[in-house]
């Protein structure tokens, strides 16, 4: 199986969000990333569950909710009335992470963990094998069109030795900075899912860049 593509709305047009969902239905993208930021987990806002219901009326394919809040427990299930294919919680947010998985698989979602630039792989050795997915931060979570930290190379690779010696079935996605320049050699050190949002939305030529983006 090739790397998949998880296209992230927050770089999107919002006065015509529908066209842009459209768009990226038509395209070779294979998720929708759903960023949710709560400002205080984060030092912004974006929107909440009204928003990501239209989303999810519009959109053909999985929603990927990337959760940038605190105590994300409380709406486990808010989201997935939304629609949530997978939710995603940080691992710096969750002071009961396997409870919290646990609770995302009980509602029968993907469970995904979020680990900011500073958050070592290490730390997820005793849980990773309740994890869909992993998400490494490639920029500090809060706002789109950030540069990539160079360091998230090795620390893919890293994920995917510590996911094969526990022999887990986890993919790898890598959010934040992530362009036609950098997706090459992040998908050669392991990466199984890339998010993009300014590449792709900031692009002249969005579907070029997304067919780009997926070789
Ligand atoms: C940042 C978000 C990202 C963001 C990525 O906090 O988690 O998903 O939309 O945007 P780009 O691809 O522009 O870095
Ligand atoms: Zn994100």
């Amino acid at each position: 199986m090739g790397h998949l593509l998880s296209a992230s709305l927050l770089s999107a047009d919002f006065c015509n969000l529908g066209r842009d969902i459209q768009a990226i239905n038509e395209s070779e993208t294979d998720w929708f990333h759903v960023d949710v930021m709560d400002g205080l987990f984060v030092p912004n806002i974006s929107f909440g569950q009204p928003v990501i219901k239209h989303i999810n009326s519009l959109a053909k394919k999985p929603l990927d909710i990337h959760l940038m809040i605190m105590n994300p427990d409380r709406y486990f299930e808010d989201f997935k009335n939304c629609g949530a294919d997978i939710l995603s919680v940080h691992y710096e947010a969750c002071t009961h992470l396997h409870r919290s998985l646990d609770r995302i698989k009980q509602l029968g979602m993907k469970s995904g963990v979020v680990l900011n630039p500073h958050t070592p792989v290490c730390l997820l050795e005793d849980i990773i094998y309740m994890c869909d997915l992993v998400v490494l931060m490639s920029v500090n979570p809060g706002f789109g069109g950030q540069r990539f930290i160079e360091t998230t190379y090795d620390k893919v690779s890293r994920l995917k030795e510590l996911i094969e010696r526990k022999a887990c079935d986890c993919l790898i996605e890598v959010d934040g900075g992530v362009t036609v320049d950098n997706h090459r050699r992040l998908v050669e050190c392991g990466t199984d899912v890339l998010v993009a949002g300014s590449a792709v939305f900031s692009s002249e030529d969005p579907m070029k860049t997304i067919v780009e983006l997926k070789k």
